[in-house]
């Protein structure tokens, strides 16, 4: 064995961000143990991993307690977007929350250190821009994205007091919008939605006038934040945004989508939903000093990948 192998679980390591993440620590020599419960995520994104015998599956709920033996833990569990998590919203704060707790209590038992994947939804729809981790947030408490947001928030609170009262080492990461390779390809958001749509030749929806921005991060450089947070100093508890300052309007990433794929899709407009942030960008000047990270993979770089998986899944399922 490895003198640096270390057993990490993974919660939600069956989900996009997940899988990925269960990849990249088996390829650094770890034993990987992926605890998912398949609400969004599924077999299929860990199915290459099945044969290393140093990656083990389990389908577990985080809402219950976990009894297992671990070094670190990465708590992903979690509906990620608004379509899924606004699907049954009193299981996503569960889920947060409840999770968060459980995770918690198994890291304090063990004395593991534990990474919480938090969001830049901690900020709302931001009055300040970029977002720089003191900004304290603009959250609607009661509107149909909070379950999420409140989730979210609470579980960050949780951190900070098991770290506080109880001296447990954490990393919390805000991330802001991932893109990559297993995202769900009916998850409703941006990215997935217009590829998906120009690969099958449908209008692509642009909700609101389509100059409302967004900061795409590819899911290698997130992973890369992820894996550089958690090897960090003690004292580097976060909360620590992960994510790509470069800002593109979602027209424009319309049209770039439409270019890549040689789509004939036209452009078709739809009110903006509730709570629907109109801007929102990282500021990671944090994670630039601290953790010697910033994203390196260009925009169109990450949509070909993106694309090339889509095209190949909707290849199997036609
Ligand atoms: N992708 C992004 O842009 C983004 C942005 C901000 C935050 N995040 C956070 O990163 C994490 C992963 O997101 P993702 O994009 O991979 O989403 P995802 O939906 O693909 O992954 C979440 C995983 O958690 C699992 N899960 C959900 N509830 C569970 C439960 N109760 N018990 C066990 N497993 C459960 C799902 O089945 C899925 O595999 C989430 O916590 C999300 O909030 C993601």
């Amino acid at each position: 064995m490895a003198a640096t192998r270390k057993r990490v679980l993974v919660t939600g390591g069956a989900g996009f961000l997940g899988s990925h993440l269960c990849e990249r620590l088996i390829g650094a020599g770890h034993d990987v143990l992926c605890v998912d419960n398949y609400f969004t995520g599924n077999k299929d994104n860990v199915a290459a991993l099945m044969a290393n015998p140093h990656f083990e599956l389990m389908r577990h709920d985080v809402c219950f307690p976990l009894y297992v033996e671990v070094d670190e833990i990465y708590n992903l569990a979690c509906p990620a977007s608004p379509i899924h998590y606004q699907h049954d919203p009193v299981q996503t704060t569960k889920t947060s929350v409840s999770g968060a707790i459980n995770m918690l209590g198994l890291a304090k038992r063990l004395r593991a250190k534990i990474f919480q994947s938090s969001t830049s939804e901690v900020y709302g729809d931001p009055s300040v821009h970029p977002q720089t981790e003191a900004y304290r947030g603009n959250v609607n408490p009661i509107g149909p994205r909070a379950c999420y947001d409140e989730g979210k928030r609470c579980a960050e609170t949780l951190f900070f007091d098991y770290h506080r009262q109880h001296k447990l080492r954490i990393r919390v990461a805000r991330i802001f919008n991932t893109f990559g390779p297993r995202m769900h390809p009916n998850d409703g958001r941006v990215v997935s939605n217009f590829i998906v749509q120009a690969l099958k030749g449908e209008s692509i929806t642009i909700y609101g006038d389509g100059h409302q921005t967004r900061a795409f991060c590819y899911v290698d450089d997130l992973i890369e934040g992820f894996v550089r947070l958690m090897a960090a100093d003690d004292d580097v508890t976060g909360p620590i945004n992960l994510g790509n300052p470069v800002e593109t309007t979602v027209a424009e990433l319309a049209h770039k989508i439409i270019e890549l794929t040689g789509s004939r899709s036209k452009i078709e407009r739809r009110p903006l939903p509730v709570d629907d942030p109109v801007q929102r960008c990282p500021d990671i000047s944090k994670a630039k000093s601290v953790l010697g990270w910033e994203p390196k993979v260009p925009l169109e770089a990450g949509l070909k990948q993106t694309i090339s998986y889509f095209d190949k899944l909707l290849g199997e399922n036609r």
